[in-house]
């Protein structure tokens, strides 16, 4: 079984053997484009690239990119931790053409990777093509389906709307139709009883979108008009964590190792057992989740504020607070307790968790100090506010009164 840092090392073996050559990550923290607080998608450090502003380096790129989906157009915020699949902050995989091949060789080798050398079993797959859109003057991806054609059955190729198969950066920028592949990591008996592509986008757990191909075409105006790009660009993007939980046999992305130092640890500190406790367990999951987005917003040099991007990753720190609070009893910091097990997932592909732990920890602990004082005194006032309604024989409490002191 493969581990998470050997599935991303195979990633960019992969398309380095197919001559891409391999970038790092861009920071997860954008400075200098009004348009983006945070890397939403591996395309956005090559923007620039794609929309002709800037000259191509290199005609074939791949890489792992931290991306942050928590606010604008791509935002999972409030999903996480409820469900098993969605992140904060997520790696994810990627290859690029700038003008050099196209939906042909991206289909063919997306099979490749995840069947001949993952040995994902193919019978799991599907895939969605564009179906085209009268308004915007575009039509079904015939082509794509055409390649896709190659490897699957009819019905395990399927048609997508607008929403989900037409990828766009945000409001404006570069865009185009884009097929997705879904797994399904369902059991044999339940997967014998129900179709799985009658559940392909339809926000079940373990059918899910693994991979999604975007053929971009289309510069996005800010008057909602489609511009043609100066060349054809490829640009891919796969959900590392999703990848390791269909590699390593698991139902949800926490099971696996890209996760589960990090649960252990707060089950520890906790003295609670991950998987006793639905309550419980989403906050497990809320606070492995989050501390991976403030520790990576802090080594890009993003600390917690009160304006723009600063104050989305304090609140991001009090979610996690307030879930450790309420439902795991929490009264003193203790996140920052967690970076010896994130460096042991990530350090290694992300050595600037190392570099800065010590930083990291301070900021994190003194944060965690600083909002437990918060939302103790506010407890405690509206503990007053209730004790003063009963004495004067009410049952209830004016909102205006919860809010002032
Ligand atoms: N840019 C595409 C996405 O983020 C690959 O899904």
């Amino acid at each position: 079984m493969l581990s998470a840092k050997q599935t991303r090392e195979s990633f960019k073996e992969f398309f380095a053997s197919k001559q891409h050559q391999i970038v790092p990550s861009a920071p997860m923290v954008i400075k200098g484009d009004p348009t983006l607080m945070f890397t939403n998608a591996g395309m956005n450090q090559f923007k620039d690239i794609i929309l002709g502003n800037v000259p191509i380096k290199y005609p074939r790129v791949a890489d792992s990119q931290k991306c942050l989906r928590v606010s604008g157009k791509h935002n999972d915020l409030e999903e996480v931790g409820h469900d098993t699949y969605h992140h904060t902050m997520f790696e994810m995989l990627g290859n690029w053409s700038f003008g050099d091949y196209f939906k042909k060789e991206a289909i063919e080798w997306a099979w490749e990777y995840l069947v001949d050398v993952l040995k994902l079993n193919p019978e799991r797959l599907y895939t969605t093509v564009f179906e085209g859109s009268e308004a915007e003057g575009l039509e079904r991806d015939n082509e794509a389906a055409g390649y896709w054609e190659k490897f699957l059955p009819a019905d395990h190729i399927l048609n997508g709307n607008k929403k989900d198969n037409f990828w766009e950066m945000g409001d404006a920028g570069p865009c185009g139709p884009c097929s997705e592949i879904h797994i399904d990591l369902r059991s044999a008996e339940e997967r014998a009883t129900v179709d799985g592509a009658t559940l392909i986008n339809k926000d079940h757990p373990q059918v899910i979108e693994i991979w999604n191909l975007v053929f971009m075409q289309y510069n996005r105006k800010a008057d909602g008009s489609l511009d043609p790009l100066p060349a054809k660009v490829i640009d891919t993007g796969m959900g590392f964590e999703r990848l390791c939980m269909a590699l390593q046999g698991k139902t949800s992305n926490y099971d696996t190792d890209v996760f589960q130092p990090i649960i252990q640890k707060i089950a520890e500190l906790t003295g609670s057992r991950y998987g006793e406790n639905v309550q419980k367990d989403i906050a497990m999951r809320v606070i492995a989740d989050h501390i991976r987005t403030i520790s990576f917003s802090i080594t890009d040099g993003q600390l917690p504020s009160n304006a723009k991007a600063g104050y989305v990753i304090r609140r991001i720190l009090r979610r996690a607070v307030r879930y450790g609070y309420t439902f795991l009893d929490r009264r003193e910091a203790f996140m920052y307790k967690l970076l010896p097990a994130l460096i042991e997932t990530m350090g290694d592909a992300y050595p600037e968790l190392i570099d800065q732990q010590v930083l990291i920890e301070k900021v994190i602990k003194e944060e965690e100090e600083s909002f437990l004082r918060t939302l103790e005194t506010g407890i405690r006032l509206l503990d007053k506010k209730m004790e003063e309604a009963k004495a004067a024989g009410q049952n209830n409490v004016r909102g205006v009164d919860a809010c002032t002191r």
